[in-house]
Formats: C-alpha cells, structure tokens, sequence
C-alpha cells in the first residue's frame, strides 16, 4: 500500500492523477453537454430529458458523491501542483517543466482552474442548490434569459475553452504519446472535442438569451 501512497504523492503520480480525473471531469462535460442540447428540441424535450435522469432515484446521489470526490481531487491535486511549482521557481531549480513548452494555455492552467471553480459554484446556486418548486427548464430559462448571467456564463466558457483544450494535450504528454507525427492531431482534436462542448453550451446560452420565452 505504501507504494500505492508514494506513487500517488510524487510529481509523477499527480500528474497521473490530474490527467485521469480531468479526463473524467471532460467526460462528464460532454455528458451535461449531449443531455443539455435536448434543449434545441424545445421544452418537452429537456423536461423528458430531467424525468428520464431522475428516474435514476438513488443512482443520482451515488453519482454526485463519485463526480464531487473526482472534482476534489483534481482541485486539491492541482492546488499542490501549483505551489510545488512556485516553490520551485523560487528556488530557482525547475521540479516540473508543462509538457509541450509553457503556451499561453498552460500558463494560466491554475487561474483558468481557479475562475471554472467559481463558475461551477455560481452554476450549481443557480440550477442545483434551489428549491425545486418549478420544473428545471423554468429555473434554466430563467437565469439564461438575464445578459447579466449569460456575460457571466459566456465569460465561463472562454475560460472553460482555455483549460480544457489545454488539459487535453496535457493528457496525451502525460501518457507518453508525445512523437512529432501526432502532436498536430492530438491538438486538432483537442480543440475539436473544444469546440464541440463549449459550442453546444454557447448556442443554449444566446439561444435563451435571444429567445427569453423559449423554454416556456
Ligand atoms: C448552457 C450551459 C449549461 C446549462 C443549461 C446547464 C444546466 C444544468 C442543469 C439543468 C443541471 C441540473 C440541476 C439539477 O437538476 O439539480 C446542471 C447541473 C450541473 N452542471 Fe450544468 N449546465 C450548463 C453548463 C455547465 C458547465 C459548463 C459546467 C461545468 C463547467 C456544468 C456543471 C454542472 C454540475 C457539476 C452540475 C451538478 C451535477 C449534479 O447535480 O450531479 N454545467 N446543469
């Protein structure tokens, strides 16, 4: 077990475990993202679309605990890498160079970390932590349909953009794959799968923004 613990706490174990938990977070990302777009199909569609996740009673809970302990461990994981670093800079002597050279993306990895942090919390007052008297496309059509959240939502998704297509070559780098004949492909499809998610979460926003009876 000792081992377990020591990998686990090296420089190299936590890389390890924020590629495999970000690689989670981005797998639930794209999960919230393909269940939201039901939205596109107007209000039935996304009020069957919560029925049908609710119907998974007491899955759900049990599934909030395992995303909340992934969430927890990549922040506080992060948190320490970040410090380690600093640390290290200020002993002038280099512990952790990022992969793939310091590109804009990676140099604000930990402040992009820092605002989606607050972005979620703000999101989950908004959407999660409500009295549930009103069905959930009244609630979303509600803050989505104020400029006031959809520029701090639109803000959220630039930084959103940054971290994740930053995290996605970070993943590969991480993993070892790293030869000159895969790195463009491995960033095309990081800005790809991107693009994908943080287009399907912009088009819901300007969509309730510019349609405020939409989900009505
Ligand atoms: C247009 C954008 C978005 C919409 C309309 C939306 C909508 C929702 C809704 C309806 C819920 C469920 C609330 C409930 O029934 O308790 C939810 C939960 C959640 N959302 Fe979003 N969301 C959006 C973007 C995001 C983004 C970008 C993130 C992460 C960066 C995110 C993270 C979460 C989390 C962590 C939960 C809690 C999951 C849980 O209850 O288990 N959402 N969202």
């Amino acid at each position: 077990m000792s081992w377990f613990i020591q990998t686990c706490t090296s420089s190299l174990g936590k890389k390890y475990i924020m590629a495999i938990t970000g690689l989670m977070l981005g797998g639930f990302l794209l999960v919230h993202a393909a269940g939201n777009s039901s939205i596109f199909w107007g209000r039935s569609a996304f009020l069957s679309y919560a029925e049908h996740l609710h119907s998974l009673g007491p899955l759900i809970p049990v599934a909030e605990i395992i995303l909340l302990s992934i969430f927890l461990l990549h922040v506080i994981t992060g948190i320490t890498l970040f410090l380690q670093n600093l640390q290290a800079r200020a002993d002038r002597y280099a512990v952790s160079k990022p992969a793939g050279g310091r590109t804009w993306g990676s140099r604000t990895m930990p402040y992009t970390g820092a605002a989606i942090l607050l972005f979620i919390l703000m999101h989950l007052f908004n959407v999660h932590f409500i009295e549930h008297n009103l069905p959930i496309a009244d609630t979303v059509n509600a803050v989505l349909s104020r400029p006031f959240y959809t520029h701090l939502y639109a803000a959220g998704m630039t930084v959103l953009a940054l971290h994740i297509s930053h995290g996605f070559w970070s993943l590969f780098q991480t993993m070892g794959i790293n030869h000159p004949r895969y790195n463009t492909l491995i960033r095309i499809g990081g800005y790809l799968f991107t693009g994908l998610i943080i287009a399907i979460f912009l088009f819901i926003i300007f969509l309730l923004l510019f349609s405020p009876g939409y989900l009505m």
